[in-house]
Order: C-alpha cells, then sequence, then structure tokens
C-alpha cells in the first residue's frame, strides 16, 4: 500500500525547499516530511497512512515502548503494582467525573446531593460505591508499590527522581483521600476532619495552615467548599504533572532488577513491555475491577448521618486506615509537648524516607544495603503493627 502514502503526500512540492514556507500568507506544510516517516514503505490501510502523515512524530515513540523489556525473575510480580495504582487512579477519575454531575459542595446542600447520588440517581450509589474502594484501593496499591520497589532498591542511581517523584505521588494520593473523606458532609466525615486539621496546629505555624486549610477558625461550610475545590481542581492538576514526570522516567530509565540478579544469572529472560507486559497488565486491571465491583455491591460503604456542627463528637471517631498509624502515634504521645514530638518523629522519618536513594550509597553502587533494608522493615513493620493496633482497640 505504498500508493497510499504517496497519495497522502499528493500535492507536496519536490525536494528540498524551506519546511514552513509560506505562499502568500497561506502556510504549506513541509516538504519534506514523508522523508521522516519510518514507515513510508511500510504495508498500511488508507486510513493509517492517514494518520502516518499527520503523527509521524509519535512513531518513533511507539516504537521505543516496543523496544522497551521487563526482567523475569521470581520478584516480577511486584512490576505489576504501579500499573494498578495507575489504573486505580483512572477509575477514580471517571467516576469521579461522574458523581460531579450531582453533588453539590455546599453545607446546605452536599450531603442531600450524596444521599441523592445514592438512592435516586440510576446506577448512582454503585457509581458512588466504586468512588470509594477504588480510593481504598489506589492507596493500597501504592503503599505495596512504594515498599516493593523499596526492597528491590529501585530508587538506586539512576531512579532517583523516580522515587522522589513517586514520593510526591504516594502524599498527594493521601491528600487525595483526605480532602475526599469531607465531601459527603456527614457526621464522622465532619468530626474526623475536625480531629485531622486539629494536629498541625501543635507545630510552628501550624495554626496558620490549619486557618488556611479550615478557611476560618473551625471546619465549617467553608471547609466543605476549599475540601473540594483542591480534591476535583489543584489535587488532579499537581498529579497529573508529577504522574506524567514519573511515567516519563519509567519508559526512559526502563525497569530495574534486583541487586545483583544480572550477574549471578538470577533473571531468567524479558518480555516485550509493549504489547505482552502491557496485556498482562490488563489481565491485572480487569481482576482488580472485578473484585471493587464485588465489594461495592457486598459491602457498601454507608451514608451516615447529616453533620450537625452543633452536636458533641460521637465516641470512636477515627481516620481512614491509611493514617491510623499517625493518629495512633500522637495518641500515644500524649503527654505534655508528646504531640509534637510524634510530628517531629513522624517528618523526619519521611524526610528520611524520601532521601533514601540519596544516602544509600551501597545500593547506587551496586552493593547490598542492609542497612536500608532494616529501616524499611522497621517502618513497614511499625505502620502493621500501629494499623492493627487502631484495629483491636476499636472493632
Ligand atoms: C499515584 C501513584 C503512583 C503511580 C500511578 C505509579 C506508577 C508507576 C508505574 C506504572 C511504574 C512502572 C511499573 C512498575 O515498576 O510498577 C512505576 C515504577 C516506579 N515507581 Fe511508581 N507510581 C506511583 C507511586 C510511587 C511511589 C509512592 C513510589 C515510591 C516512593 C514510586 C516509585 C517508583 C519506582 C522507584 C519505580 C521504578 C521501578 C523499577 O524500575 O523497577 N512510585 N510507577
Amino acid at each position: 500500500m505504498a500508493e497510499n502514502n504517496q497519495n497522502a503526500m499528493a500535492g507536496s512540492a519536490p525536494a528540498k525547499q524551506n519546511p514552513v514556507a509560506t505562499n502568500g500568507g497561506v502556510y504549506k506544510p513541509p516538504v519534506d516530511r514523508a522523508d521522516t516517516n519510518p514507515y513510508k514503505d511500510s504495508r498500511v490501510t488508507s486510513v493509517g497512512a492517514w494518520f502516518q502523515e499527520r503523527f509521524a512524530v509519535v512513531i518513533p515513540v511507539i516504537d521505543y515502548l516496543k523496544k522497551k523489556e521487563v526482567p523475569l525473575h521470581r520478584h516480577s510480580v511486584w512490576y505489576y503494582f504501579g500499573g494498578l495504582t495507575l489504573f486505580f487512579f483512572i477509575v477514580q477519575v471517571l467516576t469521579g467525573l461522574l458523581l460531579l454531575q450531582y453533588y453539590k459542595p455546599t453545607e446546605a446542600e452536599a450531603f442531600g446531593s450524596f444521599v441523592f447520588i445514592q438512592q435516586q440517581v440510576p446506577y448512582g450509589w454503585l457509581i458512588r460505591q466504586i468512588h470509594a474502594w477504588s480510593a481504598n484501593a489506589m492507596i493500597l496499591m501504592a503503599f505495596i508499590h512504594m515498599f516493593s520497589t523499596f526492597f528491590m532498591k529501585a530508587y538506586r542511581k539512576p531512579r532517583e527522581l523516580m522515587w522522589v517523584s513517586g514520593f510526591v505521588l504516594f502524599v498527594l494520593s493521601l491528600a487525595f483521600g483526605f480532602t475526599g473523606y469531607l465531601l459527603p458532609w456527614n457526621e464522622l466525615a465532619f468530626f474526623a476532619t475536625q480531629v485531622g486539621t486539629e494536629v498541625p496546629k501543635v507545630a510552628p505555624g501550624g495554626a496558620f495552615f490549619v486557618n488556611i486549610l479550615r478557611g476560618g477558625e473551625e471546619v465549617s461550610g467553608e471547609t466543605l467548599t476549599r475540601m473540594f475545590s483542591m480534591h476535583v481542581v489543584l489535587l488532579p492538576g499537581i498529579l497529573l504533572i508529577i504522574l506524567a514526570v514519573h511515567l516519563l522516567l519509567v519508559q526512559i530509565l526502563g525497569t530495574s532488577a534486583p541487586i545483583g540478579y544480572k550477574e549471578t544469572g538470577r533473571i531468567k529472560g524479558y518480555e516485550k513491555f509493549f504489547p505482552t507486559f502491557l496485556a498482562k497488565d490488563a489481565v491485572g486491571w480487569l481482576i482488580g475491577f472485578a473484585i471493587i465491583v464485588v465489594l461495592s455491591i457486598i459491602s457498601p460503604w454507608e451514608i451516615g448521618v447529616q453533620a450537625n456542627p452543633l452536636a458533641p463528637a460521637p465516641l470512636g471517631i477515627k481516620p481512614e486506615w491509611y493514617f491510623w498509624g499517625q493518629f495512633l502515634l500522637l495518641k500515644d504521645f500524649s503527654f505534655a509537648g508528646g504531640e509534637l514530638l510524634a510530628i517531629a518523629l513522624f517528618t523526619t522519618a519521611a524526610i528520611l524516607w524520601v532521601c533514601v536513594p540519596f544516602l544509600d550509597g551501597r545500593a547506587s553502587r551496586e552493593e547490598k544495603s542492609p542497612f536500608f533494608t532494616l529501616f524499611g522493615l522497621f517502618l513497614f513493620i511499625a505502620f502493621i503493627v500501629y494499623t492493627f493496633r487502631v484495629f483491636l482497640l476499636y472493632y
């Protein structure tokens, strides 16, 4: 079908002219574009030729994706969790857009619109349940992805910025969870946000930050509007930019293998990212989606009762599971000055965590670094123990 390409090029003037020549102010396409099309003589349909003529620039990108390979070894399964996190994020965007058609972000209307979505809008209940379950799934996948890349030391040179951008994505995902929690404007969400936004107050400058976040001294309708704008505009905007950087780095630098695996022959081979790995990724996404649909049906999230800022806080208020660690640490440190100490401890651990690629010189020299493995294990076990303790205390 080479003639298709020739047809597509019909009307172009012969060889070498000024690529952006104009004709009495009328734009003329660059005449040597066909030379940059590596598929010019390949067999394509006329539709294919039409697209090639216009998008020849993306062909090298597809070629590049085809060249990317994923190593096969006994820990390869962990390579699926980044893609799963991405998948649940996409589910969030799509279901969030649908919810946005009916949700009203004001103190007077929020709870009512939320009940309307659950009870009146066709399949509204399903969309809301999928949004709530997928949010939890996304954060769980991000946790697994973060710890698995940590233990495989995938952050080591030259992937430092993959780690740093990933960490920012993780913090943004938590911020999504926090800001979204208040939106139903039910009692639990209201008081949990009250408690959660109280925490930074003990840190220097914290009161100012809390004031901005709440839009005043107390949690109010103003807070709801702020959380809403962050949840649907600010956070998605920032996340998309950082995600683009993260995924671009993944494509440019490729997938790493654990330290020493290449040298000791523990890599059984490589598989093409496009289409083999991506097809397997898609199977994982379908299974993940099926699981959250089943959970949405058999274990729906409650609607609760409308928030009443004047009512006393109900007993047993606690945040979402991914904040349980910090929540209990603050409770354990309830002595004088304890809260500030807990915040300082937590912030230090987070700063060390994000700086790991720059601190772990041994891993960058492709040597084992047991000290950092122990650091990761310590944080992982502390997180599990604290989360489990909240579970025991509150259920
Ligand atoms: C919204 C959150 C995130 C998304 C959508 C995401 C997406 C991805 C994807 C699709 C990959 C390639 C496949 C894979 O290796 O799993 C990847 C790789 C990677 N991610 Fe993330 N990620 C996220 C968060 C994180 C976090 C929290 C970290 C760590 C702090 C991180 C660090 C890395 C690293 C180091 C790699 C390279 C893995 C390797 O080369 O072996 N990512 N990410």
